[in-house]
């Protein structure tokens, strides 16, 4: 299922298995990016970033927005997607093409062709901001992976197992990076630990994460 490490690629870049349904595909999107963050931009202005509350009543420390027909929203109330933005009232702004395209051809590439995200999640974090461990399961359908784009300064990827104890392997992920997982890897744990200072030429202070799903 996995590309061999080094594998030779009709686009840009290299594989690399982190395990069972996972895989980094380095550099995947670095000819896109300049496009990508000229979308996020556009996503943001009409639906600004906003740090979210988790049940639990803590402000996370990367700020959020979304594209596509659904978003994930955290709040008092829990986790969910849902079609429109809670702080506008309105949609969340459509999926840009490009956006779709690079998330399949990434899914393709990582064994699982035919991915149609209807979800993009914008994280963006600042030096200090992090993700703890988590499963990504609110979506309806586990059959289909999850794509993760990174872009901007590097941070220190955490992937473990089912369980939250489960020891989580360490991968530092880059501009241009794209993180697959799915199978038998699709509920595993997982999460960024805390971004350090920095500055990268087209996101200045900050890293981005595009994060898709098929949610609905
Ligand atoms: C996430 O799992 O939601 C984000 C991971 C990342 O920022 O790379
Ligand atoms: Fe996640």
């Amino acid at each position: 299922m996995m590309n061999d490490l080094f594998d030779s690629v009709d686009g840009e870049g290299w594989s690399e298995p982190v395990g069972d349904g996972v895989v980094v595909l380095r550099r995947f999107a670095s000819s896109a990016s300049p496009a990508l963050m000229a979308a996020v931009a556009d996503i943001a202005a009409q639906a600004p970033f906003r740090h979210m509350v988790t049940p639990g009543g803590h402000s996370m420390s990367a700020a959020m927005t979304c594209a596509g027909s659904l978003g994930w929203v955290t709040d008092a109330r829990g986790y969910r997607y849902q079609s429109c933005d809670p702080q506008t009232g309105r949609a969340w702004p459509a999926m840009p093409p490009k956006f779709f395209a690079l998330a399949q051809q990434a899914a393709e590439r990582a064994g699982f062709p035919g991915f149609e995200p209807d979800a993009c999640l914008v994280n963006r974090y600042r030096p200090g901001a992090k993700m703890g461990l988590h499963q990504d399961k609110d979506e309806r359908d586990f059959s289909q992976p999850i794509v993760s784009v990174s872009l901007g300064l590097p941070i220190v990827f955490q992937f473990g197992g089912l369980r939250r104890s489960d020891r989580p392997q360490r991968v530092i992920l880059e501009h241009g990076d794209v993180v697959v997982w799915g199978g038998v890897a699709r509920l595993n744990y997982h999460g960024v630990l805390t971004l350090k200072a920095g500055h990268h030429p087209l996101t200045d202070e900050f890293r981005y994460n595009l994060t898709f799903r098929k949610a609905g």
